[in-house]
């Protein structure tokens, strides 16, 4: 697993302080963020991959700062938005997945052999040719993640990557994200998807409100919104 470690970061957008001196060192294989809207987690979450750097204190991915070595970062981490839609950028699922592959110096054959093992692995092998808009949402979801996991990144970051589904879908994803061998980082407001993660940090405020077990978090969170 990497070490991801954030020491006295602090955020904000113009007045507005978003994280208020946040220090984490996460290095378990499943982990949960939590809390309310607008509490700060997708700040967070973006931090970990650079694609946002705090204005004070360091984020770390085993020891590479994220605000000074990006690339490198982002090589290891790979991010899920909630909207798969962002993500997809090609006409066809065979031909979005390769995208993601456009720059990693690999061969033709070797870009297939990866695409074919990412569709048969997600069950979109007889999507492959398909138009990525016509594909349910679970589905643009699973071709989402399966973009970044195609790169074979270390760490996944996703954000609320279930908030758009309904519940079939969310269970499809959720089985999904479970199945990757990386270390994977889920913000979500979906409890269900927590069972059996290694360790769960509750955001408030800007702030860790509690670090626990799932077990622990929950009712802490729960307790939060009173
Ligand atoms: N780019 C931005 N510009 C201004 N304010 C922002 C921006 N992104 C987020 N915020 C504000 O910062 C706060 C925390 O946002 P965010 O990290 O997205 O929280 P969460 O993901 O927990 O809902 C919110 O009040 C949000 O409105
Ligand atoms: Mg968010």
């Amino acid at each position: 697993m990497s070490e991801i470690v954030f020491t006295g970061v602090r955020h904000g957008y113009g007045e507005r302080t978003v994280l208020r001196g946040i220090d984490l060192r996460l290095t378990e294989r499943r982990i949960g963020v939590i809390g309310a809207n607008g509490s700060g987690k997708s700040t967070l979450a973006r931090m970990i991959n650079g694609l946002l750097t705090p204005d004070a204190g360091t984020v770390t991915v085993d020891g590479l700062d994220v605000a000074r070595k990006g690339g490198q970062v982002r090589r290891r981490v790979g991010f899920v938005f909630t909207d798969p839609d962002t993500q997809i950028v090609m006409p066809t699922v065979a031909e979005d997945l390769a995208f993601s592959l456009r720059r990693s110096g690999l061969g033709k054959a070797e870009i297939a052999e990866r695409v074919r093992e990412i569709l048969v692995r997600f069950g979109l092998h007889e999507h492959g040719d398909h138009p990525s808009h016509l594909l349910s949402g679970g589905q643009k979801q699973l071709l989402a993640l399966g973009a970044v996991l195609i790169r074979r990144p270390e760490v996944i970051v996703a954000d609320e990557p279930t908030t758009l589904l309904d519940l079939r879908n969310t269970g499809i994803v959720a089985a999904a994200l479970d199945s990757v061998d990386q270390q994977v980082i889920v913000v979500t407001h979906q409890l269900s998807l927590l069972t059996g993660f290694d360790r769960v940090v509750v955001i408030d405020e800007g702030a860790v409100a509690f670090d626990g077990s799932p077990e622990n978090a929950i009712p802490a969170y729960r307790a939060l919104i009173g």
